[in-house]
C-alpha cells in the first residue's frame, strides 16, 4: 500500500493536569487529586496520533526558547515525526495548558498559546519542498487564523486535501470554508459555525448541510460517545463509536483527527476512515492525558 504523507500544522503545549471530583465554581478553591504533566497541544497531539496509527507525518509548529518546547519537539521526533520545520520564537514562552479532569472524565482547559501565536505564513513557506511532498494537510485553531487561512488557500490551489479541526471553537470566514476539503467540528463547534443547535439527527444533518453549502467537500460532526455524522457526496450517515468506560476525554478529538488523516492517506473510503477514527478515539478516552492516551496501530 502506498501511503501519502500527512502534514500537521499547529500548536504544541505542555499540559499541567489535575484530577478533581468536580470543577470549581468562580471564586472557589478546591483540593484536587493527582497532578501530572504531559505533552499536549492540538497540533502536536494530532501529529502523534497520525504517527502512532501508521501515518508518515511532518509537523510544523513554533516553540519558545525554553525547556518545555525543546522537550516537546524531542518527544515528537522520538515518535518518528519529521520536526525539521518546527521554528523557535525568542520572545514568547512555549505553549502551556492548565487542565482539570473531573470524576466523569470531562475536562476543562485553559491554554496560554505563547509561541504558538507567532506561527506565521512565512514559517509555513520556509518548509518549501516539504509541502509538495505532502498530500494531506491537517490544521486546528490554536495558531493564528491568518496562518490557517493562508495555508488552506495555498495548499488547496496545489490540489491537496485540507482537513480543518475547528477547535477551539471560533467563527470562520466563508473564504476559508470554501478552501477546505474536510471540516471536523464537534457539536459545540458546529453550533457556533452554523447557528444550529446540534441535539438530534435532524439538527446534526441540518448543520452539516449548512457547512457543505458553504463549499466544504465533506463535513464530519463528531458526537462524542455517539460516534460521528458524515455528510459526503458518496456517503451520508452516522458512524458509531465502540462503547467504552471513559476516564478522560482530553485529546479524543485529536486522536480522531490524526486517525482520520491516516485512514484517508491509506486510500480508504470516508466511511472506513471515520470508523477507524472513532475506534482510535474511543481507546484514548480510557486513559489519562493527551499524548499519553493516544493508541498505537497495534492496539486498534
Ligand atoms: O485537545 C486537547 C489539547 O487541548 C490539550 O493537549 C491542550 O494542550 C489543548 O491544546
Amino acid at each position: 500500500m502506498e501511503k501519502r504523507r500527512i502534514l500537521v500544522v499547529g500548536s504544541s503545549n505542555t499540559d499541567m493536569v489535575i484530577q478533581v471530583q468536580k470543577f470549581p465554581v468562580p471564586g472557589e478553591t478546591i483540593l484536587g487529586g493527582k497532578f501530572f504533566m504531559n505533552p499536549g497541544g492540538k497540533g502536536a497531539n494530532q501529529a502523534v496520533a497520525a504517527s502512532r496509527l501508521g501515518g508518515l507525518v511532518t509537523f510544523i509548529g513554533k516553540i519558545g526558547d525554553d525547556i518545555f518546547g525543546k522537550q516537546a519537539v524531542q518527544l515528537l521526533e522520538d515518535e518518528g515525526i519529521n520536526v525539521d520545520f518546527v521554528g523557535a520564537d525568542r520572545e514568547q514562552p512555549s505553549g502551556v495548558a492548565m487542565i482539570t479532569v473531573d470524576a466523569s472524565g470531562e475536562n476543562s482547559i485553559v491554554v496560554a498559546p505563547g509561541s504558538n501565536s507567532t506561527l506565521l505564513p512565512a514559517d509555513f513557506d520556509r518548509s518549501g519542498e516539504e509541502i509538495n511532498g505532502c498530500d494531506i494537510v491537517l490544521m486546528q485553531l490554536e495558531i493564528p487564523i491568518k496562518t490557517v487561512e493562508y495555508i488552506a488557500k495555498k495548499v488547496t490551489a496545489l490540489d491537496k486535501k485540507v482537513i480543518l479541526n475547528p477547535a477551539p471553537a471560533a467563527r470562520l470566514s466563508d473564504d476559508l470554508l470554501k478552501a477546505l476539503s474536510i471540516i471536523t467540528p464537534n457539536e459545540t463547534e458546529a453550533e457556533l459555525l452554523t447557528g444550529i443547535k446540534v441535539r438530534d439527527e435532524a439538527s446534526t444533518r441540518q448543520a452539516a448541510l449548512k457547512l457543505k453549502g458553504k463549499g466544504v467537500d465533506i463535513v464530519i460532526i463528531t458526537l462524542g460517545k455517539n460516534g460521528a455524522f458524515v455528510l459526503a457526496d458518496d456517503f451520508t450517515g452516522q458512524i458509531p463509536a465502540p462503547v467504552v468506560n471513559a476516564v478522560d476525554t482530553t485529546a479524543a478529538g485529536d486522536t480522531f483527527n490524526g486517525a482520520l488523516a491516516v485512514g484517508l492517506s491509506e486510500g480508504n473510503t470516508i466511511q472506513d476512515a471515520v470508523q477507524f477514527a472513532c475506534n482510535a478515539a474511543s481507546i484514548s478516552v480510557m486513559r489519562l492525558g493527551a499524548q499519553s492516551s493516544i493508541p498505537s496501530r497495534n492496539e486498534l
